[in-house]
């Protein structure tokens, strides 16, 4: 056991110490991987030694690596070497996180947890909450709760609102939740990508006049395409005044609330009923740990509770919090450890500064970018995220979206970063989201200077075919 534990620890941190050099993007593809590993179940055990070669060449050898200081795409995974020995402390010690009678210190550890992230979000005592794997889970988990509180079993003519910004795991939990496509009303954004107020209160409005029962506001705290922020205490007056539901998907964006910026940006958050944020992403945690909050904490327990014959006395014993009321998942892993002992090893600042990094950062990339001609700005720096594409002149809007895309491809194919496109407005957008505190000046500026070179070549191939 003490062999094989010191063997993984060594690949860990040799990956870790050789990381900024490894390629971000390599990968095989699909039929080569097949061939590799495809084979029936394998009736004897087979050496360790060949085994850990395979997972550390083969396996880790073809993934992306999203904690790279220049994997700029999606929202990266910025995770800490800390957190990934507690996950370990957890796993190994196989901690059931689902009734307090089986983990009692798990489930202190987790209020624990949940009542610091209450505090950072500026959420009342009133508040409670739950660990998810992820944004996903966080939104689905609080929209049951909506569900349940204001529309109990009849939500045959509810209706939810939303930006087209708003990201799809929010179509996604509605629909699970049997919530038909119309049920979901997509409100234009406007200028910044956030959501326009007006369209927003004359759909409410007319539906309500329709008969049907306008029940929730989605808003956005941190837009996964540009970082916007839907205004927040517009949406809350909103919420106030028609009895609706307020939830925020704050899984990318709500951690910047430790920072002064991201408390005057977010501002109007501590009035959500619910709140998504994901810790796997920018409190570097490592996959999975999400969360949802709600202002009472009793809703969860209303959506979510059942008790089955088996465990009718495990759970009136126990006197902590059992947190399989609190959401779908009965077994669940220890996510709160991670995190728990991440903060305490650290010590919160540590984090504010980290996050505060990320912000810099963005601002960083978007003054490189505005000081060549060739690059156009199309959203600021905001929340760690700036959008961008290659302008040379005298191509439409077609050629600029085929050329963007082109130069994307190219960096996804050298490995040197990872800057993908999104689409803003039919416009094929190149997009830095800069919250890995370990990204430096000079890997932002030569990913610059490498995309430009690529922009030049593939705008030449463009020219001269
Ligand atoms: C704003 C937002 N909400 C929800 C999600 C989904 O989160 P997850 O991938 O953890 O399920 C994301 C993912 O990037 C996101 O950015």
């Amino acid at each position: 056991m003490r062999d094989l534990g010191y063997r993984v620890i060594d690949m860990l941190v040799e990956h870790a110490r050789d990381l900024r050099q490894k390629s971000v993007t390599k990968s095989m593809d699909k039929a080569s991987l097949a061939s590799l590993f495809h084979e029936p179940p394998p009736e004897e055990g087979q050496d360790l030694d060949a085994l850990l070669k395979t997972a550390n060449e083969d396996i880790f050898g073809n993934v992306m690596y999203v904690n790279h200081p220049r994997f700029f795409a999606f929202a990266p995974g910025p995770s800490n070497f800390v957190s990934v020995m507690a996950d370990a402390l957890a796993s190994g010690f196989n901690v059931f996180s689902g009734i307090s009678l089986e983990g009692s210190a798990a489930a202190q550890i987790e209020e624990t947890v949940i009542d610091w992230l209450r505090q950072i979000c500026g959420f009342p005592h009133s508040a409670g909450g739950v660990l998810v794997s992820g944004g996903s889970m966080a939104n689905l988990t609080a929209l049951a709760a909506a569900r349940k509180t204001a529309l109990g079993d009849e939500w045959h003519n509810a209706t939810i609102y939303c930006s087209d910004q708003t990201h799809t795991s929010i179509d996604r939990a509605a629909s699970i939740l049997g919530f038909r496509e119309g049920q979901l009303r997509r409100i234009p954004s406007g200028e910044g990508f956030q959501i326009d107020m007006d369209p927003l209160i004359r759909t409410v409005h007319r539906d309500r006049r329709d008969g049907l029962h306008p029940f929730c506001v989605v808003a956005n705290a941190g837009t996964i395409n540009t970082g916007a922020v839907d205004p927040l205490p517009d949406i809350a007056s909103l919420c106030k005044d028609e009895q609706m539901w307020f939830h925020i998907d704050g899984a990318y964006g709500a951690p910047t609330m430790l920072t002064e910026e991201g408390r005057a940006l977010l501002w109007g958050m501590e009035w959500a009923d619910s709140l998504s944020l994901d810790p796997h992403k920018w409190l570097f945690q490592p996959f999975d740990i999400g969360c949802v909050l709600v202002r009472d904490r009793h809703c969860l327990k209303e959506a979510f509770h059942v008790l089955p014959e088996y465990l009718k006395v495990a759970m009136s014993e126990g006197d902590g919090t059992d947190f399989c009321d609190f959401g779908p998942e009965l077994t669940r892993r220890f996510r709160a450890f991670k995190l728990w002992m991440s903060v305490k090893a650290f010590g919160l600042d540590s984090f504010r500064r980290a996050v505060e990094v990320g912000l810099e950062n963005a601002r960083f990339a978007e003054s490189q970018l505005r000081a060549s001609d060739a690059w156009e700005i199309l959203t600021p720096a905001n929340l760690g995220v700036v959008t961008f594409r290659y302008r040379p002149r005298d191509l439409s809007e077609t050629e600029l979206n085929r050329l963007n895309l082109s130069i994307s491809r190219r960096s996804l194919s050298n490995g040197f970063s990872m800057v993908i496109t999104t689409e803003l407005r039919n416009r094929t957008a190149l997009r830095f989201c800069t919250i890995n505190p370990r990204t430096t000046r000079e890997d932002i500026s030569e990913t610059i200077r490498r995309l430009e070179r690529d922009a030049i070549s593939v705008t030449h191939a463009v020219a001269t075919c």
